[in-house]
């Protein structure tokens, strides 16, 4: 998923920051297969692609089987195949969209024992950028991230993106951490979705995101990737910009990389074209790989996008 734009409205007392995001997910995932183990387990198996990824509760997916049952009062067990592509500590939210996924998964399998409304409002427990892949794929979302409306899409699915993300992720506690309050953007994050919305294009006094400033301070070659994406992007893009709390930066109206990214400093750099995807009613998302094959999901297996 990607932040078109990102404003911090507020520092909370208890530790988080009210959000006014306009959020959309793309089709950029991870691979997720999910089968019901036979009655009688007393645990969840996850087989991840990653090796750096803990296999414990404190992983998302384990987080999320956890609370649907703790919720459903369904005591299903599962094993649950995860082939990651989305680089961590991106900005992406890769782990929210395995959470999500993990969620809709295990309500398919168990003969739907929750509502959508029910998935969206649950996913605020463990996390904050979840929710919003239970909304149509385009919301306006504030609170913590977890209060989602649903917007039309602003922009026209076909809109090509390109993500950059250099091979150094950023944290999230710690960018919110050194957020200097006083240096915040003050468009108004209504008008910043009315703009968006009407124009039906964006440009970068729109893309704005407060969370751009203690990332380049932490990472000032941020800063300069995204002025060099800028400048010789040429007219390609129509807009350039963090999402999320970086460390990838999206530029939107053309998915060729430009040809700097070729040089030797560039190597490492995880470089790919997405497009803004929704999903239909009761159906999850689809990757794009998978966007000619037919159109249903099938209940064991899912794409989680990101
Ligand atoms: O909710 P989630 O686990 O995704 O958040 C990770 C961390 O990011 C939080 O512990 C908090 O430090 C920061 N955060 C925040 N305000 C938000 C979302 C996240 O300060 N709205």
């Amino acid at each position: 998923m990607v932040n078109l734009f990102l404003r911090v409205v507020r520092r909370r007392e208890d530790g988080y920051h009210d959000l006014a995001s306009l959020f959309h997910v793309i089709d950029l995932g991870d691979d997720m297969q999910f089968t019901q183990l036979p009655a009688g387990a007393t645990s969840d198996k996850l087989v991840c692609s990653d090796p750096t990824i803990p296999h414990d509760d404190s992983n998302l997916v384990i987080k999320a089987l956890n609370l649907f049952r703790r919720k459903t009062g369904v005591q299903a067990f599962f094993e649950v195949t995860l082939e990651k592509r989305v680089p961590h500590g991106a900005g992406l939210g890769g782990g929210s969209g395995n959470a999500a996924t993990t969620l809709y998964a295990a309500n398919e399998l168990t003969g739907r024992p929750a509502t959508n409304a029910q998935l969206l409002e649950w996913s605020g427990d463990i996390g904050s950028d979840i929710s919003v892949f239970f909304s149509n794929g385009a919301a306006y979302c504030t609170g913590r991230g977890e209060v989602v409306d649903d917007v039309p899409p602003p922009l026209p699915l076909a809109t090509p993106l390109l993500l950059v993300k250099p091979p150094v992720g950023l944290s999230t506690p710690m960018i919110f951490k050194s957020l200097d309050l006083g240096r915040r953007s003050t468009a108004d994050p209504l008008q910043l979705l009315a703009g968006m919305t009407n124009a039906g294009k964006i440009s970068p006094e729109l893309c704005v995101n407060d969370l751009e400033q203690p990332a380049f301070d932490n990472l000032p070659e941020l800063l300069q990737l995204k002025q060099r994406l800028i400048k010789e992007g040429g007219s390609a893009f129509d807009a350039v910009f963090m999402t999320g709390s970086g460390s990838t930066i999206v530029c939107v109206g053309d998915d060729t990389a430009p040809q700097f990214l070729s040089e030797e400093q560039y190597q490492q750099l995880f470089v790919s074209p997405a497009r803004l995807i929704v999903r239909q009613p009761g159906a999850w998302y689809e990757h794009s790989s998978k966007a000619a094959a037919p159109a249903a999901v099938p209940a064991a297996a899912a794409a989680a996008a990101s």
